[in-house]
C-alpha cells in the first residue's frame, strides 16, 4: 500500500478509533452491496417552519463507503450532514449512526430524545469538513488541529500535538503549523480544516462542498488531499459537491437529491453517465451547461 505517512502512523486514520481495517480502491466494487449500514435514516423528517426539508427521507451508507450527493440548491444536501453532525435537530423519523440512535436514546425499550451527553458521544464518530473552512482564527494551524483532542478528548498537549504533527504531514501542511488561518491560501486552509477533522479520529468524515469557495486553482490540492483519504483509508466518507469528475473517480454511489428526497442512486457511472430519472437529467443537462 502506497501510504503517504509510512511510519506507525500509518495507521492513524484507519485504525482508530475502533480498528477498522485499512481498505484500499479494490473493495469498492463490494463494499456498496456487503458492507453493514453505519449510517441509516429511517423516514427522516426536517423541517424549517412550514417548509419540509426532508421528506421521509431513508438513506444508508455502509461501512468505509464513499457516497457523493449531489442535487439542486435547496435540495437538503447540506441538512443531511448538519443533522448528522447533530448541527440540526430532526422532527421525526430515526437514525442510526453505528447501529445507534443518534438523535435518540434507549430508554426502557422505548426511543425519547437524546440527552445532551449522548450526542457529545455520538458526534465523535463524526468529522466535518465545511464549505467556508470555519478554523478559529484566532489559533494557530497547530491549535486549531489540538484544539478538540485536548477538550473534547482530554488528550494531553504532547498527545494532541504528536496528531497534529501526523495529519498536518498528511495533508502537506508540516512547514506551516505556527501560522495563522489568514496567513494561509484558501487551499491550505481547508486542508488544515481536514487535518483538524482527523484529529478527532472519527470513523465518518462528512464534506459540504469542500471546495465551492476555493478559487480554481486551489481545487485540485484539497481533492487530491480528499481522494487520498478515500483511496488509502477506509473511512466512510459522505461528500457534497459539484465536481462531477471528481464525484465519478472517487465514489462508490451517486445520489441525486431533489426536494429532500433521493430521487436517483447507483454507481457514478449508473447516475452521472446514464441517470434514468427526467429530473436527473435535466439536473445533469443544466450543470454542463452552466460549467
Ligand atoms: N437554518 C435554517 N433556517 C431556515 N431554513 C433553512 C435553514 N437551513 C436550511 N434551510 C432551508 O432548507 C432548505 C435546504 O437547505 P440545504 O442547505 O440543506 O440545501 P442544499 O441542498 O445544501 O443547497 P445548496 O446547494 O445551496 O448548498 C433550503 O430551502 C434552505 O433555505
Ligand atoms: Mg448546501
Amino acid at each position: 500500500m502506497n501510504n503517504p505517512m509510512n511510519n506507525d502512523n500509518v495507521n492513524t486514520v484507519p485504525d482508530a478509533p475502533h480498528g477498522e481495517d485499512v481498505a484500499n480502491a479494490d473493495d469498492a466494487a463490494t463494499r456498496s452491496e456487503t458492507g453493514e449500514p453505519i449510517i441509516r435514516f429511517e423516514k427522516v423528517v426536517k423541517k424549517f417552519g412550514d417548509v419540509t426539508v426532508l421528506d421521509e427521507l431513508d438513506f444508508e451508507v455502509r461501512k468505509g463507503e464513499k457516497v457523493t450527493i449531489i442535487g439542486p440548491s435547496g435540495s437538503g444536501k447540506s441538512t443531511v450532514l448538519r443533522i448528522l453532525m447533530t448541527l440540526e435537530n430532526i422532527n421525526d423519523g430515526v437514525i442510526y449512526v453505528t447501529g445507534r440512535p443518534l438523535w435518540h436514546e434507549e430508554k426502557n425499550g422505548e426511543l425519547v430524545p437524546a440527552s445532551e451527553e449522548h450526542l457529545r458521544e455520538m458526534r465523535k464518530e463524526m468529522g466535518m469538513v465545511f464549505q467556508q473552512f470555519n478554523l478559529f482564527p484566532h489559533m494557530t494551524v497547530r491549535r486549531n488541529v489540538t484544539e478538540a483532542p485536548v477538550q473534547v478528548l482530554k488528550l494531553s498537549k504532547d498527545e494532541a500535538n504528536e496528531r497534529a504533527d501526523k495529519y498536518l504531514e498528511l495533508v502537506g501542511l508540516s512547514d506551516q503549523s505556527d501560522k495563522f488561518p489568514s496567513q494561509l491560501s484558501g487551499g491550505q486552509q481547508q486542508r488544515v480544516a481536514i487535518a483538524r477533522a482527523l484529529a478527532m479520529r472519527p470513523n465518518i468524515m462528512l464534506f459540504d462542498e469542500p471546495t465551492s469557495s476555493l478559487d480554481p486553482e486551489l481545487v485540485g490540492e484539497v481533492l487530491n488531499v480528499i481522494q487520498r483519504l478515500a483511496e488509502e483509508h477506509d473511512l466512510t466518507m459522505l461528500l457534497v459537491t459539484h465536481e462531477m469528475q471528481f464525484a465519478k473517480q472517487i465514489s462508490d454511489r451517486v445520489c441525486f437529491f431533489d426536494k429532500g428526497k433521493i430521487v436517483e442512486q447507483g454507481t457514478p457511472d449508473e447516475v452521472l453517465v446514464n441517470p434514468q430519472e427526467p429530473r436527473t437529467q435535466e439536473f445533469l443537462k443544466s450543470f454542463i451547461e452552466q460549467h
